[in-house]
């Protein structure tokens, strides 16, 4: 855990006050502004030189969403219903939710508590602030659909210790948060600079970009089959803001490595395709876990060829070939979930419901 004065030192290059006009601080040039490692005061947001990290922000802001604004009624009704749902499609559920309701909460913790004070870019940061936001809205939906279920607790939040497929996801991620953490981490030599990127990577490309595919597309799927359409609205703006956190996080590995090629050199390269390929295999076993059989049309094996579609594209982006070339996406309906767009009645095509889920009465 970072104590207070480590959180301190993330303040990086504070300007020396100034004693009127004879101070000796240098205005900002944003030319001088760097991902990281910069020397430039992060206090001052303007001028820009990263514009799209700025537009991004105001992008997630536009989507701005709350969990109890969606009516979990009918959700409640099918789930206590004895015929509402099979076996397998109630796994679905509780699996889906014993990833999500700490998987969230390791995401917030990473950004706040790691990548934050490595990142000296005042636009990236203030994108981050609003990520680390929406990870705690995202841990609050996921938290208000299992009291809305009234699943137990303690099965669900111990999920990530108890089920070996979430489990071995959450320790391969584990590391690379703890990393990045560590209060005697400092970015500035090559290889802490590699350490973060691939920290980085490891979160936009592999959580967020790959780890999450598998629960999403599940419940989805069961919206797309009018079950669950509560909790599958929920998980389409998740998706959304998701697939905006992926991006970002993509945009800003690139730019770092614009900014510091020498860390991208063969040897780094087969350590981040070595990551993808573990991330793939833990992402499938977690599939196979999740469906023992055929459900909702579709199968473990599916997976494998979505999770190596994903990754081509995630890799693709970052400028590393495809791992596994001529894959197709079995689930092209996914694509249209994540342009979700906000004029879609966001708001007209349902009741919103302020009380809280424990504040509703569902009997
Ligand atoms: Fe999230
Ligand atoms: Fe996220």
């Amino acid at each position: 855990m970072l104590s207070f004065e480590e959180e301190s030192q993330a303040t990086a290059a504070m300007p020396q006050a100034g004693n009127g006009t004879a101070s000796t601080h240098k205005r900002v040039n944003a030319a001088d502004k760097r991902i990281i490692n910069a020397k430039t005061d992060v206090n001052q947001l303007v001028p820009f030189k990263y514009k799209w990290a700025w537009e991004k922000y105001l992008a997630t802001c536009a989507n701005h969403w709350m969990p109890q604004e969606v009516n979990m009624t009918r959700d409640i009704a099918l789930w206590k219903s004895p015929d509402g749902l099979t076996e397998d499609e109630r796994r679905i559920v509780k699996r889906n939710l014993g990833f999500f309701v700490t998987a969230d909460s390791l995401a917030a913790n990473n950004i706040v508590l790691g990548t934050y004070r490595h990142i000296t870019a005042p636009e990236c940061r203030q994108f981050l602030l609003r990520q680390a936001f929406e990870e705690a809205i995202h841990t609050h939906a996921y938290q208000y659909i299992v009291e809305s279920l009234g699943l137990d607790e303690g099965e669900i939040f111990n999920a990530y210790n108890e089920v070996k497929s979430i489990r071995d996801k959450d320790e391969f991620l584990i590391p690379f948060i703890e990393a990045i953490m560590d209060p005697d981490f400092h970015t500035g030599t090559p290889e802490t600079d590699q350490t973060l990127l691939k920290s980085l990577i490891v979160f936009a490309c592999l959580m967020e970009g790959l780890f999450f595919y598998v629960g999403f597309t599940q419940i989805l799927a069961l919206g797309r089959q009018n079950k669950m359409t509560g909790a599958a609205e929920q998980y389409q703006y998740i998706l959304r803001d998701e697939s905006m956190h992926c991006n970002f996080g993509i945009d800003l590995i690139n730019q770092l490595k614009l900014e510091n090629p020498h860390l991208w050199t063969p040897a780094f390269k087969d350590e981040i395709k070595a990551l993808f390929l573990k991330a793939v295999d833990l992402e499938y076993a977690y599939a196979e876990d999740t469906m023992p059989r055929g459900v909702l049309g579709m199968n473990a094996s599916m997976f494998k060829g979505y999770l190596r579609y994903i990754a081509n594209r995630r890799a693709t982006q970052i400028g590393l070939e495809a791992l596994f070339p001529n894959e197709e996406n079995p689930f092209p309906w996914m694509s249209e979930m994540i342009d979700l767009k906000k004029e879609r009645n966001f708001f007209e095509t349902r009741v919103i419901e302020y009380q809280s889920g424990g504040a509703l009465s569902w009997d």
